[in-house]
Parts: C-alpha cells; structure tokens; sequence
C-alpha cells in the first residue's frame, strides 16, 4: 500500500493502557481517552472473540463501542507463522490508516502499558508507514508487575536498588544475567511456561524465599503464590514473577527504609 498524501488530516492514534485486569486499576485519563475517541480499537485473536484489553474496558466502560482488530498470534516457531503476524499488523496498521486520514482520533488499548512490550509501538509505526503525518499518543496504563507487588505486598524498590525487566518466553537465559546483583529486584514476564526452570534457578541462586507470581492477576483464574509452592506446574502466558533484591537482610519487605532527600516527604 502506498503512504498517503502529507497533506490529508493528521489524525491521532493514543495508545492506551487499560491495567492488568482489574477494570478498577483503569485510570480516569484511559477512560476519558476513550470517552473521547473517534473511535476505540482493541486487539483479538478471531472477530468473534474479545480480547483481554477488551474485557477490562467493557467492564470499566461498557458505553464504550469497540471495533476488534485481528491479530496473528502463530509463534515463530510454526512455520509461515512470522508472515502470517506480519500480514495481520500490515490489515490492523491499514484500517487504522483509513480512518486517521479523515482526521479521527482513534483510541488502541493494550493490556497494562503501551510503551512495555505491547503490540502499540510496531503496530504505530505500521500505521506511521501508511499515514506519515499522525500524531501518535499514549496513555500510561498500570503494569502486571506493579498489581503483582500490591497484592502481595512485595516492596519491589528501596533505597538504592534497581530494577530488570527481563522476559522469559524463551527460557531463563535473560533471568540468569539479571540475578548476578544482590540489589537488583527482577520481574520477569512471559515466563510462564518455563516456571518450574524459573524456579530451580531462583532456589540455585538463594533468591527463591521470597519470590512471587501471580497468574491472570485481576482476572477470573487469578492465582498468586510464593514460586516455592506454585512452581510446581507451569502458568499461562499471562504469568508474571518478582524476585526482590535479597540485600535488605531479614527484614519484612514491609518494613523497607523509605529515604528521601532533605526537605523531601518519602
Ligand atoms: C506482551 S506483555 C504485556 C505487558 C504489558 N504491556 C504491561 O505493561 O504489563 C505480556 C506479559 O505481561 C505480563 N502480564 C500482563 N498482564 C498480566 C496479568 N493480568 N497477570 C499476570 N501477568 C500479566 C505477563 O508476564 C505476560 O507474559
């Protein structure tokens, strides 16, 4: 498909976070967004089928009409799967397209936040190909971890640790370099079907006593347990483990040491 003419109605395309799951972890901003929208987009594997995105703002927001757009979820591993992914971003990136240049604002929602591993940026940038001139906006939506560390009142960051990120679709490769820093807490998404091998690693590190996962959180199905216990069958993809620094000693990850600059309410 060719780009579009530079001088057509810019359009705007927010990508909005909608939150783990809990359709009350969805932000008054996320729900104006789509209050406000032309019209809202939400990704599904089958037309027939909502997606989870869908479902917390259905829950949160049932005023709200939403259009499914199909997206490929083949793994790489199938054959011609990575083609048929593409294909489907290619149609998604199309319709959008479509209606940006009559200068609407189209509203996508992804499941926590667009800006940490969604489909959002690849799917903007597709659109940006079609339609150079739209605006692209996202909505910060609260991520799984941060529902994970509330629920089970992990403190997930004190003083001067750090966090990784790391995901685990592939095994614990990406884990194993992330664990090397006693400070270092570490969430790790993606993992769920590798989460017995996740926990061998953890218990091989000193780091398993107070890891945590939490499976479809926010969700019908939700499971939350220490890894030590639920480690003993695999979680879907929709699994998230935190792993906290072990360098605060014995203390109860309640009672951290808040510290704060001079001057400056922690
Ligand atoms: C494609 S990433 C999406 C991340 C999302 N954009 C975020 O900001 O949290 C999918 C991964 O997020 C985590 N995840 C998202 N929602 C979850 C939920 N409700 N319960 C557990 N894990 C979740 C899982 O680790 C899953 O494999």
């Amino acid at each position: 498909m060719q780009p579009m003419n530079h001088d057509q109605a810019p359009g705007t395309l927010v990508g909005v976070g909608v939150g783990p799951g809990d359709p009350e972890l969805l932000t008054l901003q996320a729900i104006r967004a789509l209050r406000s929208a032309d019209r809202v987009a939400a990704p599904a594997i089958a037309h027939d089928v909502p997606g989870r995105a869908e479902q917390v703002v259905r829950a949160a927001a049932p005023d709200v009409e939403i259009i499914r757009l199909v997206f490929d979820m083949t793994p790489d591993s199938t054959p011609g799967g990575a083609e048929a992914r593409d294909a489907s971003h290619v149609s998604a990136a199309a319709a959008i397209a479509g209606w940006l240049a009559s200068g609407e604002t189209i509203a996508f929602v992804t499941l926590g936040d667009p800006n940490i591993y969604s489909t959002f940026p690849s799917l903007a940038r597709a659109v940006a190909r079609l339609h150079p001139s739209v605006r692209i906006e996202t909505i910060p939506g609260i991520c799984a971890f941060q529902a994970l560390a509330a629920r089970s009142g992990t403190v997930l960051l004190d003083g001067t640790e750090s966090l990784a990120l790391v995901t685990a679709l592939d095994g614990t490769e990406h884990l194993a370099a992330a664990l090397d820093d006693p400070e270092r807490a570490v969430v790790v998404y993606k993992g769920g079907r590798h989460l017995p091998a996740i926990s061998a690693m953890l218990e091989s590190r000193g780091r398993l006593a107070k890891a945590v996962m939490g499976e479809l959180i926010g969700m019908s199905g939700e499971r939350l347990e220490p890894v030590a216990r639920g480690a003993r069958r695999e979680a879907s993809y929709l699994a998230t483990v935190i792993v906290p620094p072990t360098s605060r000693g014995g203390e109860s990850a309640a009672a951290g040491t808040a510290s704060a600059p001079p001057g400056e309410v922690p």
